[in-house]
């Protein structure tokens, strides 16, 4: 098939070229660069010997999108591009809205008029907001996102779901990540946050190769078993398979699929820190502080909707996951901007 790729040179994105193009896909990249370095599709093309078609612009940019429908016939396309910075979107929520919903609107009006109809769409679990209960279940009530980042994301996904009911011929897959982490094996491509990073397991990887201090431990009394706070970390390669088995699920069945991707399990702060201090070698000094704003105590996915209907499971544990991490941040100490 011949996939447009949104978002293509991010780090999830980039890593969805590589096993699209291993499985034999023809791939064209659709990124602004906002968040990410056209080095790593050169790196791409390294690991798969092949350069994806890149064109560099915005999912809001209608003209952009329907030359590019003219001149491709995209069978599906994978729509990752989106602003993902959690406490930036507190502060501006409007450009988080306008990117997020509005570059998808652009994105699905366009497909309609070229007559494509098959979506692959990064949602979260963050659409659940504090659950219920854990493991976490398609069916659990969607929540209430604690930031205008996850409200946007569950906008999208009640813009996409109404799509099939006005034309049947749209076939969607909305796919609720857990915590993405690890790198692909070769060292090549990686998670490279152009600020401080804001997640857990990039900020403990910069402490480990010196360029931050100290992490700060967010929270050490929640109701957990240490007090800190737990998540379903998930090796981005597992997660972009479950990309490539939904596109083909979606092929055969028009209408809206939603599935979890995540292992089911879930691991404490500590934990995680103790598991790169393993693999690294390197200490990672920290130091127990208060809760951040907006963090639940735990989430981890029940993934078995995922496993019955995509014949899908994560396959790689928390050692490989943070091998991986390492090996690329050791490699590239600055990302992608030298080495
Ligand atoms: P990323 O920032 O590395 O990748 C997103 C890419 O989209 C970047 O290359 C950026 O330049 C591009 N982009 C953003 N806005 C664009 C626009 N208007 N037009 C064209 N390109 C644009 O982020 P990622 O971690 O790879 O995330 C990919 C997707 O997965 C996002 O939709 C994100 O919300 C979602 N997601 C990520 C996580 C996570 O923890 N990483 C978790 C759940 C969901
Ligand atoms: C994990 C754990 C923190 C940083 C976020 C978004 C979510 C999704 C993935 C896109 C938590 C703790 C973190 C640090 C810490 N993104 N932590 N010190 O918050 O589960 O999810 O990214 O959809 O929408 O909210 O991930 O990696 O930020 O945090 O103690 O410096 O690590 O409190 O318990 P989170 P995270």
């Amino acid at each position: 098939m011949h996939i447009l790729v949104t978002g293509g040179a991010g780090y999830i994105g980039s890593h969805a070229v590589v096993q699209l193009q291993q499985a034999g896909h023809t791939v064209t990249v659709l990124d602004n660069l906002c968040n990410s370095a056209e080095e790593a599709l050169l790196r791409v093309a390294r690991i798969t010997g092949t350069a994806p078609g890149f064109v560099l612009g915005d999912v809001r940019d209608r003209q952009l999108l329907d030359e590019l429908f003219a001149d491709n016939r995209f069978d599906a396309v994978m729509h990752f591009a989106a602003l993902k910075a959690v406490g930036e979107s507190v502060r501006q929520p409007l450009r988080y809205f306008e990117n997020n919903v509005g570059g998808t609107i652009s994105l699905c009006q366009a497909m309609e008029r070229a007559g494509v109809f098959r979506m692959v769409f990064s949602s979260s679990a963050t659409v659940y907001g504090d659950p219920e209960s854990v493991p976490i279940p398609e069916t659990a009530p969607m929540g209430e996102p604690t930031n205008p980042y996850g409200r946007s994301k569950r906008m999208v996904e009640q813009v996409l779901t109404e799509l099939p009911r006005a034309d049947e011929r749209w076939s969607v897959a909305l796919l609720r990540y857990f915590n993405p982490v690890g790198a692909h094996e070769s060292g090549l491509i990686g998670e490279d946050p152009q600020d401080i990073p804001n997640n857990l397991v990039p900020y403990i990887a910069q402490v480990a190769i010196g360029r931050l201090e100290q992490l700060s431990v967010f929270g050490s009394d929640y109701p957990t078993g240490d007090g800190t706070g737990v998540r379903d970390y998930i090796h981005v390669d597992d997660l972009v398979d479950g990309h490539l088995r939904a596109l083909e699920v979606i092929r055969e069945r028009p209408g809206v699929q939603v599935w979890n991707l995540g292992t089911g399990r879930g691991y404490s702060v500590l934990e995680m820190i103790r598991a790169f201090e393993q693999v690294s070698g390197r200490e990672i000094p920290y130091r127990l502080s208060p809760r951040r704003a907006g963090d639940i105590a735990a989430c981890w996915a029940d993934p078995e909707k995922a496993g019955r209907e995509l014949g899908w499971q994560a396959r790689h544990g928390l050692e490989r996951m943070m091998a991986d991490t390492w090996r690329w941040q050791s490699r590239n100490p600055e990302g992608y901007r030298k080495g």
